[in-house]
């Protein structure tokens, strides 16, 4: 019975896991106190973290109906991340431990992001590949068995859903930016306008999203078909990550294809992955939306698996920004 704790960007998040088991998931927005600034301000982020920590993790022991004696461990992720808002879960997690003497491991968000998977589908086994995506990662890795990841591409500019928020901004659509310009691409044509497709001359598993969208952008300028330009500059976006993703499988025969990150909330993204997919014979595990973005529940799952394995952080645990994801 584990204790996940995420606040590494700006959702406050407590949950508890068993096993495959989600007993409680607990998701705390910051989303409207970010909007009118257009994106995550990192001061205003911990300051909130301070506030929600607590009411976030009670309401996690109600739901899941388990007392903290209960426990077994506590994971919380350790990077990468805004460091003050990492703090702010740290900090809870070594107190809580300290107070009811549980072990304490501190995770990796990228990996927590793969894990959600294995709690979302109970079909899916190691290995398989993972395309997480999300406004921080563009990453294609392949999921060997725990704790053992390659990253096979990964972004070499902007994250996917980076360029969404980007160019919701510059289309006055609001933030974030997937949502708003999903809903709008609804109304448009995605052949109107044809988008560069980054890198796609090279053989490479990277992707490239800033020439897209700054051709998407310089479109804006000479055109009031907005929902139009929404639908092309969705459409390249979804067609690059599918066709990237589809093909480092075949090429490493690798029969099962994952997806997370906050953009997997994207349907269309979603779609295609699951019809180009079957048409090539490869299984696709879609994660449940609220495992996709970020959340504690994956970061319960990751630790689970460590701390079985016998790790444990000190005291001495700190927020790393920057944290590499761990590969063996
Ligand atoms: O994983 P996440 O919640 O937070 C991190 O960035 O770690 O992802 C948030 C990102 C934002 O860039 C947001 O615009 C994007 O996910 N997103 C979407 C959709 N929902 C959220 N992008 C495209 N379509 C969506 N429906
Ligand atoms: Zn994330």
């Amino acid at each position: 019975m584990i204790l996940g704790i995420e606040t590494s960007c700006d959702d406050t998040s407590a949950a508890v896991v068993c096993g495959r088991e989600v007993k409680a998931n607990i998701i705390a927005s910051q989303t409207e106190l970010h909007e009118r600034f257009g994106g995550v301000v990192p001061e205003i982020a911990s300051r909130r973290h301070l506030e929600l920590m607590l009411p976030v993790l009670e309401e996690a022991f109600a739901q899941a109906k388990v007392t903290p004696e209960e426990l077994t461990g506590i994971a919380v992720t350790q990077g990468p991340g805004l460091v003050g808002s990492l703090l702010v879960g740290i900090s809870a997690a070594k107190s809580l431990a300290l107070a009811y003497q549980l072990p304490l491991v501190g995770v990796h968000h990228t990996e927590g992001h793969l894990f959600a998977n294995l709690l979302s589908d109970p079909k899916l086994e190691p290995p398989f590949l993972c395309l997480t995506v999300s406004g921080g990662h563009t990453d294609l890795i392949l999921f060997q068995a725990p704790g053992r990841y390659q990253l096979l591409g990964r972004t070499r500019d902007d994250a996917a859903g980076e360029a969404f928020d980007k160019v919701a901004r510059a289309m006055d659509l609001g933030y974030p930016g997937g949502p708003a310009i999903e809903k709008m691409a609804k109304r448009g044509d995605r052949e109107a306008f044809p988008l560069p497709r980054g890198l796609s001359q090279e053989e490479t598993w990277d992707f490239s999203f800033s020439g897209l969208k700054t051709a998407t952008i310089q479109t804006l300028r000479k055109t009031d078909r907005i929902a139009d330009l929404a639908a092309s500059f969705q459409w390249a976006v979804v067609d690059v990550l599918v066709e990237r993703t589809l093909s480092a499988a075949e090429g490493l025969k690798i029969g099962q294809v994952a997806l997370s990150g906050g953009v997997a909330a994207n349907s269309l993204l979603r779609s295609e992955l699951a019809r180009r997919g079957e048409e090539k014979g490869i299984y696709v595990s879609l994660p449940k939306l609220d495992l996709c973005t970020d959340n504690a529940a994956m970061i319960a799952a990751a630790g689970a698996w460590r701390l079985e394995k016998g790790e444990r952080s000190g005291w001495d645990l700190n927020a790393v920004p920057n944290l590499p994801l761990p590969t063996a």
